[in-house]
């Protein structure tokens, strides 16, 4: 079943047109990079803005100097450490990647999935394949096939509709075009891992919160995400007395969630719907869960959630990333 739909999906592709499907990461919407009407619908059905570029995927290092040049030598130990999986790599781009995937930049992000349907339609397409994530552009990335529906059911012309994605958050995009080379958006790989082999990469200055410079490096950085429609506020639950927030807010708002994890969930009264993340002894758990928790907040029509704060460690700093731009307003 699986290989009839894997053929249905690839001569779809070759066709020309968009398909979702599951990789180790999220789900994600496929197109020819060589085939711009494809490309051109990615960013329609998604509404991306179009200064926002696509991340090209590879089934094999040999393709990278089709599409990259200038290629730096920590290339090939990153990838002999990361590739395939969940590590986005900026380069200077060749001139066979279209504008409209490089978004007008003279670069381009590439990664090697792993995931073996993701080879195997790579294999088969035989051309690199710009994908972005299968969601609306402002919407928490999707994991299961469900949250692509949601978003994008009759916009596509395939769903490969198979189990769920694997780590269930994104890549971690770098850039090492320049010097220290710098980290644009944490995730499946860690910037602890990362500087083993990197030991001066740089957080983007907008990553860090506090940071009063507003220097625009990754284009994803400028645009609203991973916000529900339900209003968010971050506390602390350490340091911040929730019944108090609780107490404050119920005057103004009436329905109340707090999105919480294990060691915490049975602390709170008072409250019309509790969220469970997971433990926090377990953050991989916590960001395997936060997109779906993400996606769950608005179908309670709650007027407003509260939602615990992490460590920005490892993979915290991820997840508290994610959580502060879902608690931008709109
Ligand atoms: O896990 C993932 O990375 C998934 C799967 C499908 O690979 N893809 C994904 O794509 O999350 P998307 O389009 O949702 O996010 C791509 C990110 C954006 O933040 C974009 O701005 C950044 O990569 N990006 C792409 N090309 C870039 C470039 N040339 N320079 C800087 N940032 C770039
Ligand atoms: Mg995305």
């Amino acid at each position: 079943m699986l290989k009839q739909n894997i053929k249905k999906a690839a001569s779809i592709i070759k066709n020309g047109w968009v398909v979702a499907f599951p990789t180790e990461t999220v789900y994600w919407l496929w197109a020819n990079i060589y085939n711009k009407d494809a490309i051109m619908r990615i960013f329609e059905i998604k509404w991306r803005a179009s200064d926002n570029p696509l991340i090209v995927h590879i089934d094999n290092i040999d393709k990278l100097t089709t599409l990259a040049i200038e290629i730096p030598k920590i290339t090939y130990e990153l990838a002999k450490k990361f590739w395939p999986g969940p590590l986005t790599i900026v380069f200077k781009k060749s001139d066979s990647v279209i504008n409209e995937v490089s978004a007008w930049s003279d670069t381009v992000a590439i990664r090697i999935p792993n995931n073996s349907i993701a080879i195997e339609l790579l294999k088969i397409a035989n051309v690199p394949i710009a994908a972005p994530s299968a969601n609306l552009s402002w919407k928490p990335s999707p994991t299961k096939a469900s949250h692509v529906k949601d978003d994008l059911l009759n916009k596509v012309d395939y769903i490969l509709d198979w189990w769920e994605t694997i780590i269930w958050v994104e890549s971690t995009v770098i850039d090492i075009t320049v010097s220290p080379p710098i980290l644009l958006r944490p995730w499946g790989v860690s910037l602890e891992e990362l500087r083993e082999l990197l030991p001066n990469i740089q957080l983007h200055p907008n990553l860090k919160w506090e940071s009063q410079e507003n220097i625009i490096k990754s284009p994803w950085m400028k645009y609203r995400h991973y916000a529900p429609d339900t209003n968010l506020f971050l506390f602390n639950p350490l340091t911040d007395d929730i019944e108090l927030l609780i107490k404050k807010y119920k005057y103004l708002w009436n329905k109340i969630g707090v999105i919480a994890t294990l060691e915490t969930h049975d602390k709170y009264n008072n409250i019309d719907k509790v969220f469970l993340l997971w433990s926090r002894k377990k953050m991989t758990d916590i960001s395997k869960n936060l997109f779906n928790i993400l996606r769950e907040v608005d179908k309670y029509w709650l007027d407003l959630v509260f939602c615990e704060t992490f460590e920005e460690k490892w993979i915290g700093l991820a997840v508290m990333d994610r959580l502060k731009r879902a608690c931008e307003k709109k």
